[in-house]
């Protein structure tokens, strides 16, 4: 099938190279000609696992090309999905001017079709957007009626990064949002050889199911965190908890690793957004609200442990890991941002390494020595806070961290290994 799809960010890129590599013929469309070039030159923008290899595979088969002509591409495909970001805006709900815009354009690049074509929202949008705004955009621009000259539908991605390409082409499940036959249809041919169970939903439901598997995971943290912090406290070994109760088919190993939190694109966006709309309806979520409280006080937790053991002021910490996880160069709501203002705002002098996200702590962060390597941050150190599960950091030895002036650590994450390091104190355990 020709597909065009809106937006190469994360999610875009992702899901177009995605589909190339299932067979399509996809058109990206970039928001300016020199990031169209760029990825025609098989370079990614984003540090991404095997995207830019499965890309450049893709180029040269000619399965995917990029361009900034919107409108040219929608009108040589059969379906349009809609990828570009949905921002938080300052009341936490989200920011909807880049889904309107790009709407207008493909209604406007629908006006001109004569075949039937599906607009597939893939951006996050909070239940009752695609609906109630998005399709009456596409009809208005288009003197088209949606059900009758196109389809629509709402397919949410449940990517996560550093592994975004391999869940695209493994989901664990598809979810298709419409409601009408012929897009349903459609759908279902694109993700026929996936392997995956497609469910079919109406818009809305599609829409919250997205925002319903954040919430619960980002809950499903929180919640192992908070029991984290009592477990420490009775010196009980929260990961064996963990590990116990995951067992359990009901309740699942993943997503119950303590530490210091969530952070990321996803997780702190979505769940303020379902926050906002919760409240702006009266059904307001305490559950939820009280999840980020304790996400929020995690970050706090790692700054007091540390202010126990050392006077931050003129002090130098080694900050090991930045990213909001390992895998990605992302520093988005990562909790080592909050983590490093507080140090600094309290006179700390930082000196960090991260596997990727350097030349991003650079960019974002002021006065932080980012290091090459996690030796080089070390040196010299007064402590160190752990803050990304980077798997290189399991392979630090004590020899390592002889080089820190003092020997605190604090480790936010689990991943040292307590057979080569001794002598730390973890968040939660
Ligand atoms: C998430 C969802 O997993 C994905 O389905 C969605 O569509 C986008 O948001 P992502 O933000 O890439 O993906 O990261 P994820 O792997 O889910 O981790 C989110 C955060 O939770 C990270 O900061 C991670 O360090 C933290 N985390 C995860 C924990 O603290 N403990 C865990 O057990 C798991």
């Amino acid at each position: 099938m020709r597909i065009a799809v809106i937006g190469l960010g994360y999610v875009g890129l992702c899901s177009g190279v995605g589909l190339a590599l299932k067979g399509n013929e996809v058109v990206g469309v970039a928001t300016t000609e020199e990031k169209a070039a760029l990825i025609n030159g098989g370079k990614i923008p984003i540090y991404e696992e095997a995207l830019e290899e499965s890309l450049k595979a893709c180029l040269k088969g000619n399965s995917f090309r990029a361009t900034s002509g919107l409108a040219s591409a929608v009108a040589s495909s059969s379906a349009t999905f809609i990828c570009v970001g949905t921002p938080s805006a300052s009341d936490g709900s989200i920011d909807l001017a880049q889904m309107k815009s790009a709407s207008e354009s493909v209604g406007a690049a629908l006006k001109k079709t004569g075949e039937y074509h599906v607009v597939v929202v893939k951006s996050t949008v909070i239940p009752g957007t695609t609906e109630d705004e998005i399709v009456p955009i596409l009809e208005r621009q288009s003197g088209k009626k949606s059900r009758k000259h196109f389809g629509v539908a709402m397919n949410p991605e449940f990517l996560r990064e550093g592994k975004a390409l391999s869940d695209f082409l493994h989901p664990d499940r598809v979810v298709v949002g419409t409601g009408d036959k012929k897009a349903a249809e459609m759908l279902r041919k694109v993700y026929a050889d996936f392997g995956a169970p497609i469910i079919e939903t109406g818009i809305r439901e599609a829409e919250m199911i997205k925002y319903a598997s954040n919430a619960f995971l980002a809950t499903k943290i929180s919640f192992i965190n908070e029991l984290g912090n009592l477990c420490k406290k009775l010196g009980i070994d929260t990961y064996k908890v963990a590990e116990g109760m995951g067992l359990d088919k009901r309740i699942g190993k993943h997503f119950l690793q303590a530490g210091i939190g969530w952070g990321g694109s996803c997780f702190p966006k979505d769940v303020k957004a379902l926050i906002a709309k919760s409240r702006e309806e009266g059904a307001r979520m305490k559950i939820m609200e009280d999840v980020v409280d304790v996400n929020a006080s995690q970050r706090k937790l790692v700054i007091e442990m540390l202010k126990k053991k050392v006077p931050l002021g003129g002090k130098k910490i080694a900050i090991l890991g930045i990213a909001f996880k390992p895998g990605t160069d992302d520093m988005r709501e990562a909790p080592a941002i909050d983590i490093i203002k507080h140090l600094q705002a309290e006179g700390a002098l930082v000196q960090a390494y991260d596997p990727k996200a350097g030349d991003n702590a650079r960019r974002l962060l002021l006065d932080v020595n980012c290091h090459a390597s996690a030796r080089d941050a070390l040196k010299g150190a007064d402590a160190c806070l752990i803050l990304t599960d980077w798997p290189e950091f399991a392979e630090l030895t004590d020899k390592d961290f002889a080089l820190m002036k003092n020997k605190i650590i604090i480790e936010g994450r689990r991943i040292l290994d307590p057979k080569k390091v001794g002598g730390y104190e973890g968040i939660c355990w």
